[in-house]
């Protein structure tokens, strides 16, 4: 089949890989239909080098037809059309019964004291191989998939498998009250779609980031926005915020961001070092010495109001990253985060995905649709915000 492949820093390629088989009896093969770029997968791309191998097949964000099921999968079959979660869970244990799947206690990665399992993320995610692909082999496959109906197109469904569940996890744990404020930091898929939920649900949403058609885009749908393009400083943001708020700063930040945020300097030159050392020297580096780029978060701790809630959604990876305890402790910040639990949300969700008015817009958030050889094109562009790209689909 043919597959995007991790080959170096920047650079992925389509390449032709042996299909996946049924390796275990709780095992499924589903065809793709279409499969979408992450801002996850950026973090890939640029930094954690050190973690991937040449050859690995990158995705998590996949959609398609079964196509076989090993003999003790009953909840499938072939035929059937599934959305798959970008985290390997088993569903029966005690951390999949407390609907925490990305801590599946069948799946977690322990000789890297990680949690669940991820489609195509790393070795500290137990390098299963993901979904740029014609194929996937899908793992605990009667619990790890979503079953949705034959035919609305792809674009209604594809997002459950990561953007709208990982969204309405960041807008649960901002715990925003009612006719509160949220501030989303990062308008990206991820940042975008929280604010769509947080409008959906009536709060006050004020949206936060540098590239101008992603804050018109946001504003389009009645996102108050603060740009940080001609900002000198952070200073500006939070004078901003506290102007739309009555003075005293949202209620709750999301960050939607991560360890990639732009602003000044901090951790850039580690995380360079560590994506261009060899593994040996990188992965401690990367893993051990704290090489997030923490801009975004710094911004939440000072943007959200006393005693408010910080929401991080945003990847991290650091283990020595500097904070400010002070302000964090004085303030009274709450502080909640993690990988989302997809399939906890997918109850909550599947409303908005089914109704006929598509509240959360689901048939326009794509930007770009390509086919699967054009893949590393849909990278580059995504990552450097060319084209106007912000979500791109795959269609192998
Ligand atoms: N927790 C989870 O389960 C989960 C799931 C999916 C994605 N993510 C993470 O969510 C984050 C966003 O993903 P995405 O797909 O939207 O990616 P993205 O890279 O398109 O979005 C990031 C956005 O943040 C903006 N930005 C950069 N620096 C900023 C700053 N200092 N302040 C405000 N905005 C800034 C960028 O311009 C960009 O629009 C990534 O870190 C991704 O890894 C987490
Ligand atoms: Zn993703
Ligand atoms: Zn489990």
């Amino acid at each position: 089949m043919r597959a995007l492949t991790w080959q170096g820093k920047r650079d992925v390629r389509v390449d032709t890989v042996p299909d996946p088989t049924i390796l275990t009896p709780t095992d499924a093969i589903v065809r793709m239909t279409t499969t979408a770029i992450c801002g996850s997968d950026l973090h890939l791309y640029e930094v954690l080098g050190p973690f991937l191998d040449a050859g690995d097949i990158l995705g998590h964000e996949p959609m398609g037809i079964v196509e076989e099921v090993g003999s003790e999968v009953t909840q499938i079959a072939p035929g059937d059309r599934v959305v798959v979660p970008f985290q390997i869970a088993c569903g029966s244990c005690f951390m999949c019964d407390a609907g925490l799947q990305t801590q599946c206690e069948t799946t977690q990665v322990r000789e890297q004291g990680m949690g669940a399992a991820l489609f195509g993320y790393t070795k500290l995610y137990g390098q299963v191989p993901g979904a740029q692909a014609e194929l996937l082999r899908v793992p605990h496959a009667d619990y790890t998939h979503i079953k949705v109906p034959h035919g609305p197109p792809d674009d209604r469904f594809v997002y459950l498998s990561d953007v709208i569940p990982t969204a309405y996890q960041a807008v649960r744990y901002a715990d925003v009250p009612k006719g509160g404020t949220v501030a989303v930091l990062g308008l990206g898929p991820i940042g975008d779609m929280a604010c769509r939920i947080a409008l959906e649900e009536g709060r006050h949403v004020i949206g936060v980031d540098l590239v101008p058609e992603r804050l018109e885009r946001a504003r389009r749908r009645g996102v108050d926005t603060i740009s940080l393009e001609h900002a000198d400083d952070t200073g500006d943001v939070v004078d901003a915020a506290r102007e739309l708020t009555g003075g005293r700063g949202p209620d709750a930040v999301i960050d939607a961001v991560g360890m990639e945020a732009h602003g000044p300097a901090i951790g850039r030159l580690a995380q360079h070092m560590a994506s261009v050392l060899p593994d040996s020297l990188g992965q401690p580096m990367m893993a051990k010495a704290g090489t997030d780029r923490l801009e975004a978060f710094y911004l939440a701790i000072d943007l959200v109001r006393r005693g408010g809630t910080i929401s991080l959604i945003g990847v991290y990876g650091g283990q020595a990253d500097p904070l400010p305890m002070l302000t964090m402790f004085d303030k009274q910040v709450q502080l909640r985060m993690g990988q989302a639990n997809v399939k906890r949300w997918i109850d909550d969700v599947m409303p908005w995905v089914l109704d006929e008015t598509d509240p959360l817009g689901t048939e326009s958030f794509a930007t770009h649709r390509l086919p699967l050889e054009d893949a590393p094109h849909g990278y580059e562009i995504f990552q450097k915000k060319q084209d106007e790209a912000v979500k791109v689909l795959l269609e192998p």
